[in-house]
């Protein structure tokens, strides 16, 4: 594009005719494609001519022509709009540029979806009294948006203590969710994960580690020496009984 490029030089050899030595402009031609559908059929091509901070001249593809936004920027558009070529030409980028473009990138990141890993932890074991904290993690996906959600018994789970997500640095990202609850028994805990990658929602059922832990107190030691004591007593009382007879034998 010649354009932006006669533009920008037009418009600094003018300023450093005025204003003597350039402290440092800057100008930018910024071009963007604009859509939501797969099929490009919302496609918008806008490109703006900015000198320093301001946006001058503005050509928006639904308007089909040069908007000025400063003075010099009318004057550019009236210029410009007035040459069927330049018009034509800018008409056209939203199929030759965007839509061009947009369909050879726009297959290297769509349907390049990678699914997370999901894993529950438990971050802080609770009772009946004090709450316990559990973590869901999702690892390794791309793209970034997702949403981990919280089940109780398959209900929605509002009060959700803190979510942070954060990337890999290695364009996959990943996210830990916590929950902190109050066991009661027979409830079921699960995480809900939504991801590209996915073709449904996915449930991670918490399975909490087992309630009765084994545990040695000081009563039920003293029961199990008793009763090794007392068997020790038996066995010992019958091998004296044996010994005594062999020998009453010989
Ligand atoms: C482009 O022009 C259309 C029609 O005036 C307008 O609705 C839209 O907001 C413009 N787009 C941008 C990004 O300015």
């Amino acid at each position: 594009m010649s354009l932006p490029k006669l533009w920008s030089f037009h418009h600094i050899l003018m300023l450093s005719v005025f204003t003597g030595a350039a402290k440092g402009y800057y100008f930018h031609h910024w071009s963007q494609c604009i859509y939501s559908y797969s099929d490009f059929s919302d496609m918008v091509f806008l490109d703006g001519f900015y000198f320093n901070k301001y946006l001058h001249v503005q050509f928006n593809s639904t308007v089909g022509e040069f908007v000025g936004f400063t003075e010099i920027g009318v004057r550019d558009a009236e210029n410009w709009n007035k040459d069927p070529n330049i018009l034509q030409q800018y008409r056209a980028e939203v199929d030759t540029f965007c839509k061009h473009d947009a369909e050879l990138y726009g297959t290297a990141v769509h349907d390049k979806a990678v699914a997370p890993v999901v894993k529950l932890s438990l971050v802080k074991k609770g009772d009946s009294r004090r709450p316990s904290l559990l973590m869901c993690s999702a690892y390794d996906f791309y793209p970034e948006q997702i949403k981990v959600s919280w089940l109780r018994n398959g209900a929605l789970v509002t009060d959700v203590t803190s979510t942070e997500k954060m990337p890999n640095g290695d364009w996959y990202y990943q996210i830990h969710t916590e929950l902190e609850y109050i066991p009661k028994a027979g409830e079921k805990i699960s995480c809900m994960v939504e991801h590209a990658g996915f073709s449904k929602p996915m449930i991670y059922d918490w399975n909490p580690p087992p309630v009765s832990e084994f545990e040695w107190s000081a009563p039920l030691l003293f029961t199990v020496g008793v009763a090794a004591l007392m068997l020790g007593i038996i066995i010992a009382a019958a091998g004296f009984i044996y010994y005594k007879s062999k020998s009453m034998t010989i």
